[in-house]
């Protein structure tokens, strides 16, 4: 690679990123973004005074700092004056209005996470402060540089100061909390705290690793003349930041009304968290008219939007016991209106949980909803106590069988097959939407059911008959037949549905799929080897799957029997040959195209791949084999050339 070369790689790889990061709309996949950042980053190990300023190796964090240091911000940061109602909103424009007519505002969210003010001189990112008090805050360039939606330049060369929100997303902030939860750490309270402490970190290599996201709502310093607001901000956009999920320049009261109504709307579609809509007179000129209070502009108003947290009580912690056993902890709380549902149950994830947050009952909380539809305990607030609050001590036995329990720490199990919970639960799960999908056979029934001693366990329901059914309390002849009906049209199920519906840990929709596309039936008698090498398809899994046939063989015959599940077509049998089920990757330039070539091998049953890992193979090169040849040396994976492999055909 030449001088030349390297710029143009690097910025096809801004350009690749830019597309994927700002603007959700991926140019590439993963693999050819990779191979030319090797390759960027090979040429900057062997130039290291020529490395650009953008170029994405920038973006991986540096050494630890040993503490934070402080920076003013060229010109103050300032917070918003919050309203919280519709009368609220017409007395702010009332206000507005009088200082200033013939005004209009622009409306964008308030996104909830931490400010930080970006400065920009000679078109390049030169500092990044945290908030702070407004006037001094926190120099976080280095981490700043790992977010990905932060330019590192902009096609701006006087100094301008951009502000904005630095966001975690929804399911990023679940993953991170999934991940933390495994690995036995303190569990962050909300997507807001996530973002603040990620972008706090003196490691610039975990900012880096939390996929952080920079959302500019305004600007500070600067010299342009534009004199509208909006008009401003699309020139910020342009400059390669993240636009808002919504936005609108309007006037006068209904039309602001409106267009908050629809954003309170759509917020939980987001995928960050919003905590209300940010309106601002667009018109700069006016802006500094109407000037500043000591905290806030008088041009700009927050009109929050109802909480998704909120302060309540915790009345007690019952116990659930799930179809494979788990026991957790569910919080039971003084009622409170969550933005329109009403709310008085909340999840504690498990026991460990519990210890670590010093949850008492009697405690005042915090409960959150972020997004799905369990609202979580997040916080206690343990300076409200006044003595009456109780520990909470873990239970030893099984809320429902009275069994010992297994206590793993993270997970407590009640080990009876036959506790009831379990039994339950597991013919609930069996008759559920992505398993049998039996219709009108959900919660109530199948505990009716049970209780009433009609069915033990999932076979039963198959020799259910209709005057059992007519001797219970509220089953009239129509309802009855309909679920007998309904029982009954689950023979011929599809093979994946049946798969999914035994409830294998480890075992979902998407693995269950999988099986089926390569097994159909016989998904209960593959070996451990075929079964890993199959494209996600982990040693957990397959230890998982392997171990329920095992015990289970004779049931899951039994219910082939009664269900005959269908299968897909499997898929046609090829002759013996070298590359039948192997997983194989190509490399380089070869006789003909690779598509070709890849034909050719998955008629042969071979499975092409596009990156090398352990489960691979064989790696066939054409010429000029480039990293993948280096990865898979290290993996000690064999690799052919093209005429070695027709070798091997011929
Ligand atoms: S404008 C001069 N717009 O909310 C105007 N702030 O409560 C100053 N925030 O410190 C702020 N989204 O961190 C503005 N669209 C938005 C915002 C926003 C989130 C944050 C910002 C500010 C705080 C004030």
């Amino acid at each position: 690679m030449d001088k030349k070369h390297y710029l143009e790689s690097v910025s096809k790889l801004n350009k690749f990123a830019h597309y994927y990061y700002v603007l959700d709309d991926p140019l590439t996949t993963d693999e050819v973004y990779d191979k030319l950042y090797h390759e960027v980053l090979q040429y900057e190990e062997t130039h290291p005074l020529e490395v650009a300023e953008n170029s994405p190796t920038q973006r991986v964090g540096g050494s630890p700092l040993e503490k934070f240091t402080k920076a003013s911000h060229p010109s103050r940061m300032w917070s918003l004056e919050d309203i919280f109602n519709a009368d609220e909103l017409k007395k702010w424009l009332e206000k507005t209005q009088k200082l200033v007519d013939d005004i209009s505002f622009y409306c964008e969210p308030k996104f909830d996470g931490a400010s930080l003010n970006l400065i920009y001189d000679g078109g390049v990112l030169v500092q990044a402060i945290t908030r702070g008090d407004g006037v001094v805050g926190e120099d976080v360039t280095q981490n700043s540089k790992t977010i990905q939606s932060v330019p590192l330049k902009i096609a701006h060369l006087e100094k301008i100061e951009i502000r904005g929100e630095v966001v975690i997303f929804k399911d990023e902030f679940e993953k991170i909390n999934q991940e933390r939860m495994k690995a036995g750490e303190a569990l962050f309270a909300n997507p807001r705290n996530a973002a603040a402490g990620s972008l706090r970190q003196l490691d610039s290599k975990i900012t880096a690793k939390r996929n952080l996201v920079f959302l500019p709502y305004g600007i500070g310093t600067n010299t342009l003349e534009e004199p509208l607001l909006h008009k401003r901000m699309e020139l910020v956009y342009s400059w390669g930041f993240r636009t808002p999920p919504r936005r609108k320049t309007t006037a006068g009261f209904e039309a602001i009304e409106a267009i908050y109504e629809q954003m309170k709307s759509e917020r939980e579609s987001y995928d960050m968290m919003l905590d209300g809509m940010v309106i601002k007179v667009d018109q700069v000129e006016a802006q500094e008219e109407m000037g500043y209070t000591v905290k806030v502009p008088r041009w700009a108003v927050a009109y929050k939007f109802p909480a998704v947290e909120k302060i309540t009580t915790l009345k007690d912690i019952i116990l659930q016991v799930g179809r494979s056993g788990a026991v957790t902890p569910v919080a039971v709380v003084e009622k409170v209106d969550l933005d329109g549902a009403m709310v008085e149950r909340a999840s504690l994830h498990n026991f460990d949980e519990i210890d670590r947050k010093d949850v008492r009952i009697g405690d005042k909380v915090i409960i959150l909803r972020s997004g799905d539809v369990i609202p979580k305990i997040v916080k206690v607030l343990v300076h409200e106590r006044d003595g009456s609050q109780k520990p909470y001590i873990r239970p030893t036995t099984c809320p429902v069988c009275d069994s010992e329990l297994l206590d793993e720490g993270a997970l407590t199990k009640c080990q009876n097959l036959a506790c009831s919970a379990r039994v339950v639960n597991a013919i609930i799960y069996f008759a559920s939407k992505p398993c049998l999908n039996i219709d009108g056979l959900g919660e109530k029934i199948v505990e009716t059911l049970y209780n009433e001693g009609l069915i033990k366990s999932v076979t039963d329901l198959f020799s259910l008959e209709l005057d059992q059914l007519l001797a219970l309390e509220g089953f009239k002849e129509k309802k009855s037949q309909k679920l007998l009906d309904a029982i009954a049209k689950s023979r011929g199920v599809e093979c994946w549905r049946f798969i999914n519906a035994l409830g294998i840990e480890h075992i979902g929709e998407v693995a269950s799929k999988t099986l089926c596309e390569n097994f159909g039936l016989e998904f209960d008698s593959v070996s451990k080897e075929t079964l890993i090498g199959i494209d996600g398809f982990g040693e957990e899994m397959a230890n998982s799957l392997l171990e329920f046939v095992r015990v289970n063989a004779e049931h899951i015959q039994t219910l082939k029997n009664i269900l005959q599940p269908v299968a897909p077509e499997v898929k046609e049998e090829v002759v013996e040959n070298p590359f039948k089920s192997k997983t194989i990757v190509l490399t380089g330039t070869m006789s003909e195209s690779r598509g070709n070539i890849k034909k050719l091998l998955e008629s042969l049953g071979a499975k092409v791949s596009g990156s090398v890992s352990k489960k691979t193979d064989y790696l066939i090169c054409g010429e000029d084999a480039g990293s993948k040849y280096d990865k898979a040396q290290s993996l000690g994976v064999e690799t052919l050339t093209e005429a070695e492999m027709r070798e091997m055909l011929s």
